[in-house]
């Protein structure tokens, strides 16, 4: 029986890599976390179908995702890194979270209104619009204490611990309350062509988006065109330098040197020289993660049955969570006698 906290986190496998802003703003902290936690990995893809995909490619997809989790450094014996679909109890504790959440509380979530007015509020489905409570069941169903996600998963986080204190509340003490981790630095990272906005997996222009498993040369060509800014000094100003500061931002997590350390290192030197440094950074970490995932990918036969393993071991915990729910709000047990 382990006293560590538990910790549970999630990707969508919306795309067939990740990218840099997954990887600094939430794979690096699951490496580091499981360490000291109980950590439990989830690859989401009930939560990918929310928006359209294409089966087979989907298929691939989850593999991909899990494959990247383990060759960036999830380790399958110390953490249990399973595909949600293979555990039927998310969808059913996420259906108990719908009937306690209120609309106005769904309709206010920001990234419901982000893929919405994208797809045009008539296209976005049912299902992206309960994404929130679908998340909050992944979370809820392991007793989890902490959470490492990205800057722009905190809202969703605040959400799953609105509806664990409502529960409670309602019920009777059942669900753990979790906490949010969220980095200081590298928490969004902002796409390289237009350094207003958070890069993401669906950007419709891939060159501002660095994937893990991009070939080495292409890494290296999407950082050397990143936009900059005029001028030429390397500083760190969001306002005013949005594109070197994210570049200083990704060096930072990379090279384990503080972003005001590299603006004294770069002083006298222009943006050539930062994009270069970024660039061979980048590609001294993701390569060997890229050949590792590609390697495991070519013989899925070992990432399925470790997906299988951590898919039975989820599930007891999860059963387990959602028996007690159910009894709380009333549901009959199936019992013969
Ligand atoms: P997803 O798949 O969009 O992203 C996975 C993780 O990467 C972080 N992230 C970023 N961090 C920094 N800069 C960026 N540009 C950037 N883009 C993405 C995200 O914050 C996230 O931590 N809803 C979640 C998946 C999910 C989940 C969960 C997470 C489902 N259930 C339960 C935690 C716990 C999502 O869409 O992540």
């Amino acid at each position: 029986m382990t006293t560590q906290p538990r910790l549970f986190s999630g990707m969508q496998p919306s795309a067939s890599s990740l990218h840099i802003g997954n990887y600094i703003g939430a794979l690096v902290q699951w490496r580091d976390m499981q360490k000291t936690h109980d950590a439990i990995f989830c690859v989401v893809d009930l939560h990918a179908l929310t928006v359209p995909q294409e089966p087979e490619r989907l298929r691939e997809q989850i593999r991909r995702t899990a494959a990247q989790y383990i060759t960036a450094g999830i380790d399958p014996t110390e953490s249990t890194l399973f595909v949600q679909s293979h555990v039927p109890a998310h969808a059913e504790l996420a259906w108990v979270l719908n009937t306690i959440t209120g609309f106005g509380e769904a309709s206010r979530m920001t990234q419901f209104k982000d893929k919405a007015s994208r797809q045009g509020a008539d296209a976005a489905s049912l299902g992206l619009f309960a994404y929130p409570t679908l998340m909050a069941a992944d979370i809820l169903l392991y007793g989890t204490n902490h959470v490492p996600v990205g800057d722009d998963q905190k809202q969703h986080v605040e959400l799953t611990r609105d509806l664990a204190n409502r529960f409670n509340s309602r019920f009777g003490d059942t669900l753990v309350v979790p906490e949010p981790v969220i980095l200081k630095e590298g928490a969004r990272i902002y796409d390289l062509q237009n350094p207003e906005v958070k890069m993401s997996k669906s950007a419709a222009n891939q060159n501002g988006v660095v994937f893990l498993l991009d070939e080495p040369s292409r890494t290296a060509k999407k950082i050397k065109s990143a936009v900059t800014d005029t001028g030429r000094e390397v500083r760190f100003d969001r306002g005013e330098k949005p594109g070197v500061s994210n570049l200083l931002t990704i060096l930072s997590s990379f090279g384990g040197q503080s972003v005001a350390e590299l603006e004294t290192a770069y002083e006298g030197r222009g943006y050539g020289d930062l994009k270069k440094d970024v660039a061979d950074a980048v590609v001294s970490v993701f390569e060997p993660i890229r050949s590792r995932a590609l390697a495991l990918l070519e013989d899925p036969t070992e990432l399925d049955r470790i997906l299988a393993d951590s898919a039975d071991r989820a599930g007891v915990i999860a059963e387990t969570t959602l028996a007690a729910v159910y009894d709380r709000i009333g549901l009959l047990p199936r019992t013969r006698r």
